[in-house]
């Protein structure tokens, strides 16, 4: 595996990539930042260069794409190109149309595109989801879904991306909702939304650019309906304008019971559950890879029996970013949209211990 993007989150997947090295080799790393490349290969005793030197490694067999949101795409399309399974952060791309053309051409050449956040492999959410799949609260009714802070300026060195076009807080933190409220609800059949840009500049609080000004290029403020295929409603607010908050991050709600769902940001958490005429109470862990962390959705590609899909398939990711795309052209139409494709949910994760 050859890792492209040697940023923040890069590290996070060392930690992980030393789990799982006797599944998952790290044998090259990349960056368009050569003199960071090469530094960070020598961190983990690997060589580090350019892409297309990463690309043209036969060693490399899968890329763990971790560049910023619009490299992505493009970052996807070359290692196709040279023959290699994908695996990236999120979003799958900034654009629905972007994202078709990788999957495309990974379809064309019997490759696999797989996608974070795999934060839903987690027993978090897997334990969430086996206690609406066991009927705990029957039939699901209806989710609220909330990420409300005041932004990253206040801590990443470089939040440019952030308030880019396929930054803003729906396109950065709406993939872990997203994919959990897929996990958990399945699919969605249409979306409407309003948005919203309280201020055009921001601050970078930290590191040597502290003090220097972003300008906001995308909707900051975010709210819409998401009409489940299966009936249930979600009210999701994404929002990088609010100063606190002490809303829970998911709730879902059924005609028999409620659940409070765990941060689809980690990997584990409590799910608790009340009945109806039962008080609250907290679910064991029940499903789900323990003690997980960013990287395995990798770990469980490679884990794949033949014939069976990935769990961290790109289709989630394309469904949520097609969910995103038509909230965004929502809120700027004031429609209320269909959506085309919808993905449906992966495999469950019985209980796991790496
Ligand atoms: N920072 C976080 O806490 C966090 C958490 C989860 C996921 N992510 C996701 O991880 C991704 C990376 O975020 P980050 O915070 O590490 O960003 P970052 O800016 O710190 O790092 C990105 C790296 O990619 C490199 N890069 C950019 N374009 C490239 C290209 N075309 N080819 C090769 N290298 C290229 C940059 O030089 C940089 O080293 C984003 O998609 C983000 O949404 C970030």
């Amino acid at each position: 595996m050859g890792l492209v993007g040697a940023g923040f989150i890069s590290r996070m997947y060392f930690d992980t990539l030393k789990r799982i090295q006797d599944e998952v080799r790290l044998v090259r790393i990349a960056d368009v930042d050569l003199a960071r490349a090469v530094e960070t290969g020598a961190a983990q005793g690997v060589p580090g260069g350019s892409v297309d030197e990463l690309l043209a490694d036969p060693e490399v067999d899968v890329v763990l794409n971790l560049t910023i949101p619009m490299a992505h795409a493009e970052v996807a399309t070359r290692s196709l190109e040279a023959g290699k399974h994908v695996y990236g952060e999120k979003p799958l791309a900034v654009t629905v149309a972007e994202a078709r053309s990788v999957l495309d051409l990974a379809q064309q050449r019997g490759l696999w595109v797989g996608c974070a956040p795999d934060t839903v492999l987690g027993t978090g959410i897997q334990t969430a989801r086996r206690a609406v799949d066991d009927g705990m609260i029957g039939p699901p009714v209806a989710a609220t879904a909330t990420m409300a802070i005041p932004g990253h300026e206040a801590w990443h060195p470089n939040p440019d991306f952030y308030y880019a076009p396929g930054g803003g807080p729906l396109y950065d933190m709406g993939p872990y909702y997203l994919h959990a409220l897929i996990t958990l609800l399945g699919p969605v059949a249409r979306v409407s939304a309003s948005s919203s840009r309280p201020v055009t500049e921001r601050v970078i609080a930290s590191g040597p650019r502290a003090g220097e000004r972003v300008p906001v290029l995308t909707d900051t403020h975010i709210t819409g309906l998401l009409e489940h295929v299966d009936g249930a409603i979600t009210t999701l607010t994404m929002s990088f304008d609010t100063v606190g908050t002490r809303t829970l991050p998911i709730e879902v709600h059924g005609v028999e019971g409620s659940l409070l769902v765990p941060d689809p940001n980690e990997f584990s958490g409590t799910t608790s559950l009340k009945r109806r005429g039962e008080d609250w109470v907290e679910l064991p862990i029940s499903a789900g890879y323990e003690n997980s962390a960013r990287g395995f959705g990798l770990l469980d590609f490679h884990r794949t029996p033949a014939g069976e899909a990935p769990r961290a398939d790109a289709g989630i990711a394309f469904h949520a970013l097609e969910i995103m795309e038509s909230m965004m052209r929502s809120s700027v139409e004031g429609a209320r949209l269909d959506l085309g494709a919808t993905a449906g949910r992966s495999r469950p994760v019985p209980l796991t211990s790496i």
